[in-house]
């Protein structure tokens, strides 16, 4: 007995004639009197099945058949009298001469197909049934491919690629852990890895030169489209390199990918620091797909009566390419949307450059026409566009604009799947104060390198220090983010000490590390990529949960194992915490 001879997407009009066994899952059954066709799906493809009244037994068999059953089926390749050049397979059909019913199936929740009309509630909860559609099962393929092609390209560059563990104790990447509890060892806790961060840095120091490893980090952090709390990155650290080093070997991986998988050569990426990036997109992880660059127009707005403008610190302008002739429904709409706490603009003030050469804006009672002339100037507006203003502090102002300037190209349709625009940035702050706690955090890590012009701020101005750290950004989207490492003990104890940490604490915490450091630690630098995010965009998309098998929802829940779940008394008593009784546990 043999399951299949072929697959469901393999039989082509060579094949008439042979006889064949395939298996597969009924798609559709079409029941015509004296013909029945039925549809038989596998993750290959679709093959159109034929049964006929010279089998009575066989039809009568095929009509108990509901969606979703799973069978095995014998007969001749027959070329089609009526084909199907929508199918790869739709020049024969396969004349059934025995059927047999492998499992049954109940009716599936949702139509399985390429358009569905389940909720993405209910596809989550029967995601398996979802993996069988087109859209699903081929991204996940793609990310197959994807991963495969980063693995070959970097032990190709001799990379070795080597786990690490998944129980340890925290890595501070800027996220909460999520924890272990310890049977062996009562009221301690592992800690899951936001990276493997400290890890990759001991291997440098134990010689391994290259690394690379495909693997599952976890964040507590809340989600959002393209945030999981469980994740993968394509983790990678190397030995005496300097930060063009690492540019070098990771845009040729990025260029590799974009070559093979959409046949696009993107050039050498620009480079931008983080303070260019800031001032030029509102943003440090910039699309630079199209143009609407911010325009600092504070000089020529604080020139009339207009205290909005007069009292800020930084006023603001893009200029939105033909969209002069906005209703004032729609300019509404986008003042409101500025005024989201998403965004949390105060106002928007629009000014209209019309075809004429004209101007009409809201702040026409305070401006002149030369006065708008200047601000289009400014921002590189021509007749026939819009300009948006948003004005207050520097910092905030020109995040808000960052996220206008997307919203309006999102509505304009400039965001185009097919167009890939990578770039580097570079020069990151070390340090960011955080007014909640009154401390600095490490903008990309602690064990991240200052620049070393930068090092002798590090007593007087902290918050002047660079970091040697870097990130590529791909289409508006982070996709990977690294640093040069300091791998000197001195440094590591300063750094831990201007991030507010004790020496006790930080010993405690890292001295594994530190130690390390003092046998011979060599220079070392490296990056992680989001691997959901790179084959998210790669497809032209920004969902990473449509590339994961078995995501979470928003809420962090897996809705189809149900988790997470409570455990029971004597779990938790095993591993020595509080025990609940069951009323407890339903409040
Ligand atoms: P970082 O924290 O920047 O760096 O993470 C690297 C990349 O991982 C992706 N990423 C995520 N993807 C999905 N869901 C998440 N919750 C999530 N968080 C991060 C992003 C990001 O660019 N150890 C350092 C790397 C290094 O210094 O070498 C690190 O983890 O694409």
């Amino acid at each position: 007995m043999t399951y299949r001879t072929h697959t469901c997407g393999e039989l082509r009009l060579v094949d008439a004639g042979k006889r064949v066994v395939l298996s597969g899952w009924v798609r559709r059954l079409r029941d015509l009197g004296s013909m029945i066709f039925i549809d038989l799906r596998d993750r290959y493809g679709i093959t159109q099945l034929a049964f006929d009244e010279s089998r009575s037994e066989l039809m009568d068999a095929a009509r108990k058949l509901g969606r979703e059953f799973v069978i095995r089926i014998e007969g001749e390749v027959v070329e089609r009298a009526s084909k199907n050049p929508q199918l790869p397979t739709g020049d024969i059909e396969v004349k059934v001469e025995s059927l047999e019913v492998l499992n049954v199936s109940e009716i599936p929740p949702f139509l399985i197909e390429d358009e569905t009309d389940g909720g993405e509630e209910l596809r989550m909860k029967y995601r398996y049934l979802d993996i069988r559609r087109n859209p699903v099962k081929n991204n996940l393929i793609f990310r197959s491919k994807v991963t495969q092609a980063v693995r070959n390209y970097l032990i190709d560059r001799g990379f070795v690629d080597i786990e690490t563990p998944y129980l340890i104790k925290s890595t501070p990447e800027g996220a909460r852990d999520f924890v272990v509890p310890s049977r062996l060892h009562p009221g301690q806790f592992y800690a899951l890895p936001q990276s493997p961060q400290t890890f990759k840095q001991l291997l440098m120091v134990g010689g391994m030169d290259k690394y690379m490893q495909i693997v599952k980090c976890f964040r507590d952090e809340d989600l959002r489209a393209d945030r999981q709390p469980e994740f993968t990155q394509i983790d990678c650290e190397m030995s005496f390199v300097t930060r063009e080093d690492v540019l070098r070997t990771f845009e040729g991986l990025l260029r590799h990918l974009l070559i093979q998988f959409h046949d696009f050569d993107p050039g050498p990426f620009p480079r931008l620091s983080y303070e260019e990036a800031m001032e030029r997109y509102g943003s440090d992880k910039p699309d630079i797909r199209f143009g609407m660059e911010l325009a600092d127009i504070t000089a020529v707005a604080q020139t009339r009566d207009f205290g909005v403008f007069n009292q800020a610190e930084y006023v603001g302008a893009i200029s939105v390419s033909g969209a002069a002739g906005y209703s004032r429904k729609q300019l509404n709409e986008i003042t409101d949307w500025v005024k989201r706490p998403q965004v949390g603009a105060k106002g928007l003030v629009w000014v209209k450059y019309r075809e004429d050469g004209s101007f009409k804006s809201t702040v026409d009672k305070f401006f002149t026409m030369d006065d708008y002339q200047k601000w289009a100037e400014k921002a590189d507006a021509k007749p026939g566009d819009l300009i948006l203003i948003l004005s207050g502090d520097k910092d905030k102002t020109r995040r808000q604009l960052g996220l206008l300037r997307m919203e309006m190209a999102e509505r304009l349709g400039l965001r185009k799947p097919d167009i890939f625009a990578p770039l580097w940035i570079l020069d990151f702050p070390l340090l960011e104060w955080d007014e909640e706690t009154g401390r600095y955090h490490a903008m990309h890590h602690p064990f991240t390198s200052p620049k070393p012009e930068d090092i002798h701020l590090l007593d007087s101005t902290p918050e002047k220090v660079r970091a040697n750290a870097y990130d590529l950004v791909l289409n508006g989207n982070e996709i990977a983010g690294g640093s040069i490492r300091i791998h000197d003990r001195k440094l590591q104890e300063k750094m831990f000490e201007l991030l507010g940490f004790s020496r006790e604490e930080a010993e405690r915490q890292f001295g594994f590390l530190m130690n390390a450091f003092q046998y011979g630690a060599p220079p070392h630098g490296g990056i992680a990529w989001g691997l959901d995010r790179l084959v998210a965009i790669l497809a032209g998309k920004e969902s990473i949960r449509d590339f994961i098998a078995f995501p979470k929802n928003n809420a962090g829940r897996d809705v189809m194992i149900d988790a997470p779940d409570y455990i029971s008394p004597e779990q938790l008593k095993e591993l020595h915490l509080e025990v609940k009784s069951p009323s407890k546990i339903n409040n």
